[in-house]
């Protein structure tokens, strides 16, 4: 057990023992007079405090898994046992600028340059992404703001950006790391702590022993908390150390994810598991998000707008619990949030699994995500179906909502309304007045409940085309 925040800073390891555990990483780099990640929003959104976070890849491979991630909801103690890099410390040895540097310099990608630094970290989390297509290429920079250059030059770089190895003294820094990260940390600055287990069993028995201690996965939605609500938490259980609580396994039936696998790296095993998933999944938050936020947290916020749960409910996807004192239970997605904010999660218990079963052959999966932009944005409505068609009627109907309900809702009238019916443009109307009665929308400043209403109805207008009319453009990005 350590009591120091130890992990290694543009190449150097420093030891941290003097800041309260939730000082976010943005702050404290400020405070060391790293001051090029600046603070645009301090809610992830804006990308100006991107740094590079490098996790040392497990036993066994050399270097690190570095990501971009946003440095304003990271904490301090977050990052014991890796690697931070900064816009100061891109250029090798302070001397010529990186990639990164020189291409937004000579495609002239920068005017006021607040934003500059981020896109920059951005790129060269970027460069050291081996597969890279246009797509991969936008959603690099989906999460930096820029209100001055226009985005047009930024990609320009990014597109010039080559494939950067890794530096040869990064395997000796990452091994030193992997041993300073093998033991866990328990930080303390007078009352308050920082818990990171190691284990399983130990998450579960701090859990059991500090009922009161914030969970922390990602924190992405945790770190609003800190930041946007100046709430002090009385400790944390930082649950992203647990091996057991990351990866994915595959069987014939379906996938397994562990509850707090963060999204980027969930993404591919969805997308092959349920295609019509990969959009959605895409749509949470923007880079830096999805390679902190977690399946698990979007499930642990029991949020109405939170985008998983609609697609897990439709999907029949199950939740495992686990306490010390009781061992592991399972719960059908559909049953796990109890009412606004509410879940059926014990005090003493973690979410340590969701299992996703393989979808029928011939069920078509869809999942539509309606936000006022396409990047970076909560949903206003979010919908998932899961529908199979046999013999021209409807065999199989799961929908299921977000966004019109104080809870995701599965949409069990309108399902009744589908099965054993011919897949026509008239069941498809029944079925549009049956789901105005499964849910029940309020006004809100992203949209009203009419609106709600009625796109949450359309959206079966949508799944209709897709299926009975392929060919037809019925999104956006088709036309
Ligand atoms: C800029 C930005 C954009 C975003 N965009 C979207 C979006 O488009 N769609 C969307 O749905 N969300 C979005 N979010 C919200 C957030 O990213 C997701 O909800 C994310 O999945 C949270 O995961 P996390 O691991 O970061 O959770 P954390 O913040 O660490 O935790 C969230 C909650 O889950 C609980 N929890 C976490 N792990 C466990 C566990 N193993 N067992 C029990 N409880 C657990 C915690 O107690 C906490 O209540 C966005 C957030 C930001 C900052
Ligand atoms: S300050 Fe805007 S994303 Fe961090
Ligand atoms: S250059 Fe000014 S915000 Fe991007």
């Amino acid at each position: 057990m350590r009591d120091a925040i130890r992990f290694a800073l543009n190449g150097a390891i420093r030891a941290v023992d003097d800041v309260p555990p939730h000082m976010t990483l943005l702050n404290w780099l400020r405070a060391e007079g790293l001051t090029a990640a600046k603070e645009g929003c301090a809610e992830g959104d804006c990308g100006a405090c991107t740094v590079l976070l490098g996790t040392p890849l497990p036993d066994g491979a050399e270097g690190f898994d570095w990501r971009a991630v946003n440095a304003c909801l990271v904490l301090v103690p977050q990052v014991d046992g890796r690697a931070v890099v900064t816009a100061e410390g891109l250029a090798k040895g302070g001397s010529a600028p990186h990639a990164a540097q020189t291409l937004m310099a000579e495609t002239h990608a920068t005017q006021c340059g607040y934003c500059t630094p981020g896109f920059v970290m951005a790129l060269a989390a970027l460069g050291r992404t081996p597969a890279r297509d246009d797509e991969s290429v936008m959603d690099s920079i989906a999460g930096n703001l820029c209100r001055c250059t226009g985005y047009r030059p930024i990609l320009e770089a990014a597109r010039a950006l080559p494939l950067e190895a890794p530096a040869p003294e990064e395997a000796a820094l990452a091994e030193k790391l992997r041993e300073i990260a093998a033991a866990p940390l328990d930080y303390r600055a007078g009352s308050h702590r920082f818990l990171a287990p190691t284990t399983l069993d130990d998450a579960l028995r701090l859990r059991q022993q500090f009922p009161e201690a914030w969970l922390w996965a990602g924190g992405t939605d945790q770190g609003l908390r800190v930041t946007k609500q100046f709430q002090v938490p009385p400790g944390i259980l930082y649950l992203g150390r647990v091996p057991d609580l990351r990866g994915i396994t595959e069987d014939k039936d379906g996938l397994t994810i562990a509850a707090n696998t963060p999204y980027a790296d969930a993404l591919e095993a969805l997308a092959a598991l349920a295609p019509g998933l990969d959009g959605m999944i895409r749509r949470i938050g923007a880079a830096q998000v999805r390679n902190l936020g977690t399946l698990g947290g979007n499930i642990g916020t029991a949020s109405p707008i939170g985008d998983t749960l609609p697609p897990l409910i439709a999907l029949d996807a199950e939740i495992t619990l686990v306490s010390a004192e009781r061992g592991r239970r399972t719960v059908a997605a559909r049953d796990f949030v109890t009412g606004y904010r509410k879940t059926v999660l014990d005090p003493d218990e973690l979410i340590v699994a969701i299992r996703i079963p393989r979808p029928a052959p011939g069920t078509h999966i869809a999942a539509y995500k309606i936000a006022k932009r396409v990047d970076q944005d909560i949903s206003t409505v979010a919908a998932a179906f899961a529908l199979k068609v046999q013999d021209g009627r409807v065999d199989h109907a799961r929908l299921a909502y977000g966004g019109v309900a104080a809870t995701p809702v599965r949409a069990e009238k309108a399902e009744k309304a589908l099965l054993g019916q011919p897949w026509t443009p008239e069941t498809v109307a029944a079925v549009k007045r049956a789901v105005a009665e499964d849910i029940s929308p309020m006004d809100d400043a992203r949209g009203t409940a009419a609106y709600r209403t009625a796109v949450a109805a359309n959206l079966l207008d949508r799944l209709w085309h897709e299926t009975a009319e392929p060919g037809t453009p019925a999104r956006l990005e088709a036309l």
